[in-house]
């Protein structure tokens, strides 16, 4: 017997599934798993969900005594390696300046737009009107297992400091298309660090794609990120 894992909190984990299910003759059977259904095909092969994130699929042994082969998506097993801070989750609007910024680990490389607001005041007022800053907001009810592929271009760090894969696990200092997403990482600016003053066309590109951007104009889209273009 084989037991094939799927994570419904993985994207291409859910993908493969619904593939199976549709390409293969597995039927639903009697028993489910943490209340999901399981499906079995030929009686040779079980397909089952978890809830769980599948970095942690040690709990599987204890329920199935079988000879288990397991999804685990390569890109969330690595992301488990990378560094990824302890933020507790909250909004932004209930911390003040000081505890966003004493919530800020010191290993950290992205510093945050609160860090930048102490010199730049001016660019981080104009930024907090933009849509840039509500980046992570805008994608807030839309599906839990669907989120971490938004967050890529909804939020700032995501891959650089560990993936998150959910809005409420977005450090609360990285929230929205941040400065940083532009200018590059700022820890040790100004001093050891200089920050990119020059932001191309393929920076904005990284997100700005065709299919999610198609009204993109250079120009005129720099006209509305609030930092003084130099002409
Ligand atoms: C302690 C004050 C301070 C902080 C905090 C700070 N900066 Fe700066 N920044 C400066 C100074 C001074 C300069 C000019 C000298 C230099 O380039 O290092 C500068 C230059 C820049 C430039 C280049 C501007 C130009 O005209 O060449 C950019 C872009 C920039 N900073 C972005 C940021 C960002 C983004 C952050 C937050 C991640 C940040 N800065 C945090 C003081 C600061
Ligand atoms: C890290 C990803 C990312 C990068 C880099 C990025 N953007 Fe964006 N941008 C977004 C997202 C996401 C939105 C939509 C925000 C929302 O409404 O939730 C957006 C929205 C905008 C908007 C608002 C459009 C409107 O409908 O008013 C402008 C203007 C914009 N971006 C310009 C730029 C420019 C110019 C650059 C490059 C200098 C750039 N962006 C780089 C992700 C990015
Ligand atoms: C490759 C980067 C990228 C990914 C991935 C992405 N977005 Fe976006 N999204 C953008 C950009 C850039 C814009 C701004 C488009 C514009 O105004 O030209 C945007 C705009 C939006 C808007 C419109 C916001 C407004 O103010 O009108 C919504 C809603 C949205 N995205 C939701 C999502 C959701 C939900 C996901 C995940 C399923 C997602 N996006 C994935 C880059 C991305
Ligand atoms: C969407 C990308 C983007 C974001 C987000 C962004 N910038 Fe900029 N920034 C630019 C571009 C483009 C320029 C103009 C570069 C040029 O033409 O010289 C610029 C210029 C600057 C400059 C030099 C000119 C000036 O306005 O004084 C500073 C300083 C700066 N940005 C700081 C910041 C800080 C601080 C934040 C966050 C609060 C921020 N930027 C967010 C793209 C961005």
């Amino acid at each position: 017997m084989r037991v094939l894992v799927t994570s419904e909190q993985d994207i291409a984990s859910l993908t493969i599934k619904e593939h199976l299910l549709e390409a293969h003759a597995f039927s639903k059977t009697d028993d489910t798993f943490e209340g999901n259904p399981i499906y079995s095909h030929d009686d040779e092969v079980l397909l089952i969900t978890t809830n769980r994130d599948m970095i942690h699929c040690d709990h599987l042994e204890s329920h199935f005594e079988t000879e288990a082969f397991i999804f685990c998506s390569r890109h969330r097993a690595e992301s488990a390696k990378l560094y990824k801070p302890k933020v507790a989750p909250l909004p932004e609007k209930d911390l003040s300046e000081k505890e966003m910024i004493a919530r800020i680990p010191k290993e950290s490389p992205l510093i945050g737009a609160i860090s930048c607001k102490r010199c730049h005041e001016v660019n981080y007022r104009n930024w907090l009107k933009t849509k840039h800053a509500k980046a992570t907001q805008t994608i807030a009810t839309s599906p839990r297992y669907a989120q971490e592929e938004c967050l890529i271009c909804h939020a700032t760090g995501h891959g650089k400091i560990g993936e998150f894969v959910t809005v409420d696990e977005v450090p609360v200092y990285l929230r929205g298309v941040q400065c940083e997403a532009c200018h590059g990482e700022g820890k040790g600016h100004p001093g050891k660090g200089e920050m990119e003053r020059k932001v191309t066309l393929g920076v904005c590109r990284n997100c700005h794609t065709k299919d999610q951007s198609p009204t993109f104009n250079y120009l005129a889209y720099l006209e509305k990120i609030g930092c003084k273009i130099s002409k």
